[in-house]
């Protein structure tokens, strides 16, 4: 154990021993740079207080060893001499060259510079501005950019006669100035100034003149108002009257004629309204003759703080070295960072509770929490009805601000909270009203066995949860049903959109609520009261019908020809034997050869039946020996051989591929079809709105045989699927005419009772139907709203969400299946029905004719005993 320490003692011991000692063994020593160039005149005096002042000091105040003081008179000195730390009085520009010195050694820089200079990182030292009293101004807009107050690429700088010139022209200069830190990027800047009218209706004239004018959608909309306290009154109510106060502005107002004495800025803001994003920095300077100021205030207060850091510096490494042992020590005692950092953080603090130099010089920074304060007294409300009083106005009763930080010459900015709280987080965790109704999918309110509800979900709420994440609200989920009571019913009217969502609608037309969420249909006129969000999915209509069947198969042997190929067969058969049975008959050679006429072809009737043979490929016992003859049974083999042919193939076809019905897929097909179909549309649908208003004939021959109905289907997986209408689209050819959506989820809910694929959608869809969520007209959070909705598409979150809720694609999406059905067709009974009704008829028409053979038989018989009766006179 000891060899093992001593090992690791000794591997570390040279890199850090030598140029680094421990502030035990060796007194630290300090550079101070005090810039003669800069100092000018007061250089000599400066200096010669500065030694005696911290003489004075080491020897009241640093109780362990002492410290070595090198002074320097400009700022281009050599830091490779062990320096614990670096002092400097100099302009801007020579304080950030030594500090990327001082940067490189890892050494600390405290640095007193010039006013409107850009403060060296608070992380790795200290900067105190010097500005004369009055003068602050630019350094304080200096400083909330470089502390990313705010994050704008562009701002509006108005201001009326208080600002002098010079002043605007420095204040310009601290916004646009060019900083080597990566996070203070510039800010492009437009500065307007008005005129200053003591007479306030002049005033207010000249305000809205210039405001009006502002080209907003160039130049951004993050205002900085440098103006008087009773011109910022004035000021805001005219940006909100021009509507340039809302959700998406930034209005930052910088008051300087208060004081600590008189002027507390909240007895001054009047009014704020929801949705606003204000914030104030005021003039808080103390006019007191014990203020102190002075550039050997700041040198003596910066000193006092790093002997007061060094000091516990020594203090705790001799704590720390007795209590280990001395390699032990040397193993873990700090290393230049470390101790670099230890002191300034002692010296960051001692400054911030002691410091008393240009302490009159203090401005105070306010935030107003609009965001979401009409709803605050929400959660106490006993009931809703008392909560009914946040109309859309959206003045603010209760008045808070938010105390933000201060800044003072030293320090610059102590942010206790952010300077526009809700564009960083929102509503700030406030909780918000949201109405809302059970209707699958795009709300679900699952209730346990008891009735109450335990979760709520479904795509709209997949959407408010988000939008409750980004902007940092909690939900208060108010159900419509509840709403009911509040309500005379005559105000309620029997609504296609059900009586949920019409007591959504007027709930939120009376501010009830900050935002529904639930599914409303986007009209052209909607009811008064009520803004929609962009919409948040677009529904198609289609219909559903019932899937088209096979066709029967009782004639299947008949399919292979159309009938006119029948009819002329029927015909070339009819009559090729009466032509065989002449040309058989006129042929001279069988006299010329003077051969009988043998067998069958002596008759008409006989050709007849060896034509039909022949196409039946049954060849006769007697064929003609005549050349002319046989041409004419050649020719007829031959036909028959195509005919034959060409019909036993197609029959393997017609077998093989079971032939459909036409299915009907647009709704110009369900006109044309219209003498078998009818169809149906829910009554006050917004697809029956559509279709009044649509001149299309198309459309107009849609609504007119269209049946109106009452039932809706509701969504979900507990819809009932065994309707009547829905029996009449499976057996009656009837047609529902409806969300594609809904079409689906009845689909799958009735394949999932009776396992089979009765049904089938339209292939067109038509009538894009909006959905949207609805919040209060005026609503300053529409535009919020909106765009995070935005964002959402694009981010295709809704699309997934949605689909996660939509019947998955099953096999009866699919037409695969009906053809692997196909693949292994055995002929089956069906398929064969016809032949064996053609056999039946066979036999029917021989029993007749033989019937008739026997009549004919009979009759003849009695005709000839009368004949052959003697004829006796
Ligand atoms: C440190 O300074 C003190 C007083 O200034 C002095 O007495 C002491 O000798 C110095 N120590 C070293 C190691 O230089
Ligand atoms: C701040 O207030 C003090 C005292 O009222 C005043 O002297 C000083 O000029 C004000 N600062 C600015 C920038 O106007
Ligand atoms: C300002 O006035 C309000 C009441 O008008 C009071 O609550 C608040 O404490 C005052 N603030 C200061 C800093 O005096
Ligand atoms: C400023 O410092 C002086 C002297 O220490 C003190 O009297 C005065 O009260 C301080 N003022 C403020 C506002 O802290
Ligand atoms: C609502 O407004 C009425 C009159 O405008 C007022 O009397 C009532 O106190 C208000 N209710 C609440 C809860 O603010
Ligand atoms: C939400 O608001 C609270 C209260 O202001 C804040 O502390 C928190 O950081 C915010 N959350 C987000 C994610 O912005
Ligand atoms: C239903 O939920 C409520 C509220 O969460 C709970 O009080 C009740 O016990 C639950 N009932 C059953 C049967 O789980
Ligand atoms: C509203 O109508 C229902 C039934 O239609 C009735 O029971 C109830 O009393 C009515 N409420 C009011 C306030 O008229
Ligand atoms: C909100 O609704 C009102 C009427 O109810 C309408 O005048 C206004 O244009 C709507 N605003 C938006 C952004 O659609
Ligand atoms: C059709 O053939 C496939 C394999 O080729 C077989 O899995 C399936 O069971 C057959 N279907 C019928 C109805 O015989």
């Amino acid at each position: 154990m000891q060899l093992w320490l001593l090992g690791l003692v000794v591997s570390l011991a040279p890199v850090s021993a030598e140029d680094f000692p421990s502030l035990m063994t060796a007194n630290a020593s300090i550079a101070v740079v005090l810039d003669r160039q800069y100092l000018g005149d007061k250089y000599q005096t400066v200096l010669d207080e500065l030694k005696d002042y911290i003489k004075e000091l080491a020897r009241v105040e640093l109780k362990h060893g002492g410290v070595i003081v090198h002074y320097y008179s400009w700022t281009a000195i050599s830091l490779k001499k062990g320096f614990l730390a670096v002092f400097s009085i100099a302009s801007c520009e020579d304080t950030w060259d030594l500090f990327s010195r001082t940067e490189e050694e890892e050494l600390l820089l405290f640095a007193l510079t010039e006013v409107d200079c850009p403060r060296l990182p608070y992380h790795s030292a200290i900067t105190a501005t010097f500005a004369d009293p009055g003068e602050e101004l630019p350094q304080l807009l200096l400083d909330l950019r470089t502390s990313n107050a705010f994050q704008w690429k562009s701002a509006i700088i108005l201001h009326d006669d208080t600002l002098s010139r010079d002043m605007v022209s420095r204040v310009v200069q601290s916004l646009t100035l060019q900083i080597d830190e990566e996070s203070a990027s510039p800010v492009s800047v437009t500065v307007f100034k008005m005129k200053h009218e003591i007479n306030e209706y002049l005033r207010r004239k000249e305000m809205h003149r210039v405001l009006s004018k502002l080209p907003v959608q160039y130049i951004g909309e993050n205002f900085i108002a440098i103006v008087t306290s009773d011109v910022m009154t004035a000021m805001a109510e005219t940006a909100r009257d021009l509507l340039m106060s809302h959700t998406m502005a930034q209005w930052l107002y910088v008051i300087s004629d208060t004081s600590a004495r008189h002027g507390n800025l909240s007895s001054l803001i009047n009014d704020l309204y929801e949705g606003e994003n204000v914030a104030y920095i005021y003039n808080n300077t103390e006019d007191h003759p014990d203020c102190k100021n002075g550039i050997m205030c700041y040198c003596q207060e910066l000193m006092d703080a790093f002997i007061s850091a060094l000091d516990a510096a020594i203090q705790d490494e001799f704590d720390v070295a007795a209590q280990v042992s001395d390699e032990e020590w040397e193993s873990i005692r700090p290393n230049k960072i470390q101790r670099r950092d230890m002191l300034l953080k002692h010296m960051q603090q001692h400054i911030a509770v002691k410091s008393r130099c240009g302490n009159c010089s203090r401005w105070r920074a306010l935030a107003a929490d609009t965001w979401g304060a009409t709803y605050r007294g929400l959660a106490d409300a006993p009931d809703l009805a008392s909560s009914a009083n946040m109309t859309a106005s959206g003045v603010i009763d209760r008045i808070d601000l938010l105390n933000v930080g201060f800044w003072r010459p030293i320090d610059a900015v102590k942010f206790e909270d952010v300077l526009f709280p809700h564009i960083h987080h929102g509503f700030r965790g406030k909780e918000l009203p949201i109405i809302t109704f059970h209707n699958p999918p795009w709300t679900i309110l699952q209730r346990n066995e008891s009735g109450a509800i335990v979760k709520y979900s479904g795509l709209i709420f997949d959407i408010v949860n988000q939008l409750a994440i980004t902007k940092n609200f909690t939900i208060k989920v108010i159900l419509a049903s509840i709403l009911k009571n509040n309500l005379n019913n005559d105000t309620i009217a029997d609504t296609m959109q059900g009586m949920d969502a019409k007591l959504t609608m007027i709930a939120i037309s009376k501010g009830q609520g900050a935002l529904a969420a639930a599914s409303f249909t986007v009209l052209s006129d909607p009811m008064p009261g009520i803004n929609y969000t962009m919409p948040v999915s677009i529904q198609s209509y289609a219909f559903m019908i019932a899937r088209p069947r096979e066709l029967s198969r009782a004639l299947l042997f008949l399919l292979p020809f159309t009938s006119d190929t029948w009819v002329c067969l029927g015909f070339a058969v009819i009559l090729m034997g009466p032509t065989l049975y002449i040309i058989h008959r006129l042929s001279p050679y069988y006299e010329a050869m003077e051969i009988t006429r043998q067998g069958g072809l002596a008759t008409i009737h006989n050709c007849l039946w060896y034509i039909y043979g022949a196409l039946l490929q049954q060849g006769g016992m007697y064929l003609p020996r005549a050349d002319s003859g046989r041409l004419v049974v050649g020719t007829w083999w031959l036909v028959v051989l195509v005919v034959v042919t060409t019909y036993s193939g197609n029959l393997v076809a017609f077998l093989t591929f079971p032939k459909q019905e036409v299915p009907v897929t647009t709704v110009a097909e369900l006109l044309e079809n219209r003498a078998t179909y009818t169809w149906s549309i829910t009554k006050g649908s917004y697809m029956e709105m559509e279709l009044k208003n649509s001149d299309e004939p198309k459309y107009i021959a849609l609504l007119k045989g269209a049946e109106l109905v009452t039932s809706s289907f509701s969504m979900g997986p507990t819809m009932a699927s065994g309707s009547a209408l829905l029996q009449r689209v499976r057996s009656k050819r009837h047609v529902i005419i409806d969300w594609k959506l809904r079409l689906s989820y009845l689909m799958r809910a009735d394949r999932l009772e009776s396992d089979n694929c009765d049904f089938a959608l339209s292939a067109e869809e038509f009538f894009h139907e909006k959905v949207a969520m609805i919040v209060p007209a005026g609503s300053p959070y529409l535009p919020v709203i909106n765009k995070e909705l935005d964002r959402m598409h694009k981010a295709g979150l809704i699309m997934r969400w949605l689909d996660a809720y939509l019947p998955k694609k099953d096999r009866c999406w699919k037409t695969s299946s009906m053809m692997q059905e196909v693949n292994n067709h055995t002929v089956n009974l069906s398929d064969m029905q016809g032949s064996f009704f053609v056999l039946f008829m066979g036999f029917f028409s021989a029993s007749t004719v033989l019937l008739l053979e026997f009549l004919y038989h009979r009759r003849k018989r009695r005709g000839e005993q009368i004949v052959i009766k003697p004829y006796v006179e």
